[in-house]
């Protein structure tokens, strides 16, 4: 069974009626200082200084608090740290900023295509890295959604019918996406100027934006290069979407996550 997981066919007619904006977002990015995420690891205890009080305003009141006092229907039956599920100061996996989440070690995930696709062919995608492995670790449903792997071990989720089943999302609960992400926006590939050429030299596809230098929406480290993750669109701690919005949203509003990589002006008139 397919969730209706950011269906991309249904969206990008939306998308393609946006027709307003043609390419805004490209010139509004220049103006915007370009910040490089490569840096995140090493500074990450400078900014988890600075940031964790705005941070910790923000994550309580979402869903992804999923402490005792969490306001969505996964909780644990008595940790009230809010953070702990996905960091730790301490024993952290290399893998992330201090991160203290098991990783799922699923591989054989279900890719996006199409035949205009461009990023990889039929079948030749390369396997899921990064920050989406990071998302993936509890939205896959392999593994529990309080598995971390600090000091303090795993923690205990309240078990709720047809939601929680041994500590794991179960299909169909609201945030598991499973391992079959074909019906979800293609991740973990290269974007690069040598995709968007590839792209870009098609007259009936929707083009690709180059560069791509936004505040919000960014590229990731990605196949020892960096691309489009989990977190090009969402953001784990909030975000900025207003009501009527997908969830953790990197912008207030849907079009204008994708339309800092989307050229829109490219499909008028087709
Ligand atoms: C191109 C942008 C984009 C990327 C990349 C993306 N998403 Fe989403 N996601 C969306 C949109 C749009 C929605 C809301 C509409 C929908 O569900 O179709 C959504 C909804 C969700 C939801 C809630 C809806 C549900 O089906 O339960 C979850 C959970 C989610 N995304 C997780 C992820 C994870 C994990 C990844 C990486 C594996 C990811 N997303 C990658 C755009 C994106
Ligand atoms: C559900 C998982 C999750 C929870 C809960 C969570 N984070 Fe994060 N956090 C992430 C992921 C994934 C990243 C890396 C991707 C990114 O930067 O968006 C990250 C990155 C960060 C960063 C560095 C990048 C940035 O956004 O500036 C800081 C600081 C941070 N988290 C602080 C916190 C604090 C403080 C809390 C608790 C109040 C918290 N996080 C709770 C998943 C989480
Ligand atoms: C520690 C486990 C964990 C990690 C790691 C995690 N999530 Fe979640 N996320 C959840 C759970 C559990 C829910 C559903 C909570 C509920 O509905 O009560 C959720 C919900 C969501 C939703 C839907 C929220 C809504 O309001 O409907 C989105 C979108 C999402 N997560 C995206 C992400 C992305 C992107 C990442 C990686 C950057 C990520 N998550 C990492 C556990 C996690
Ligand atoms: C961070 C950049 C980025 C963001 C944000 C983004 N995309 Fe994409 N998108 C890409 C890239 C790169 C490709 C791969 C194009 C290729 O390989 O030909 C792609 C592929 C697609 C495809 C498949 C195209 C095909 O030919 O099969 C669709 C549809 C799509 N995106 C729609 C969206 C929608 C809708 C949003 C907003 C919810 C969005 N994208 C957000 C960069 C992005």
């Amino acid at each position: 069974m397919k969730k209706p997981h950011h269906i991309i066919n249904k969206r990008e007619l939306k998308l393609l009626r946006v027709s307003r904006i043609m390419n805004l977002s490209g010139m509004v990015a220049k103006l915007i200082n370009f910040i490089k995420v490569s840096p995140l690891i090493v500074f990450f205890p400078i900014f988890a200084l600075l940031l964790s009080d705005t941070v910790l305003a923000g994550v309580s009141t979402t869903k992804h608090n999923l402490s005792v006092t969490g306001p969505g229907v996964v909780k644990a039956v008595n940790q009230t740290e809010v953070c702990t599920f996905c960091h730790t100061p301490h024993n952290a996996s290399p893998q992330a900023p201090l991160w203290n989440h098991e990783i799922s070690s699923f591989e054989n995930y279900t890719n996006y295509y199409s035949d205009t696709l461009k990023a990889y062919p039929p079948g030749g995608a390369p396997p899921i890295d990064g920050f989406s492995k990071l998302c993936l670790s509890c939205h896959d449903g392999t593994i529990g959604v309080g598995a971390t792997i600090g000091t303090k071990g795993t923690i205990e989720m309240d078990t709720v019918a047809n939601v929680i089943e041994s500590g794991r999302l179960r299909p169909g609960s609201p945030g598991y996406l499973g391992t079959d992400l074909s019906g979800g926006h293609p991740i973990s590939f290269i974007f690069d100027e040598t995709l968007v050429s590839l792209r870009n030299a098609e007259e009936d596809i929707m083009h690709l934006n180059w560069p791509i230098l936004d505040q919000d929406v960014k590229l990731y480290p990605t196949q020892g290069g960096y691309g489009v993750q989990c977190t090009s669109c969402h953001e784990p701690h909030g975000g900025k979407g207003g009501p009527g919005e997908p969830p953790f949203w990197r912008k207030a509003a849907y079009d204008d996550v994708c339309l800092v990589c989307h050229d829109i002006s490219s499909q008028i008139g087709h």
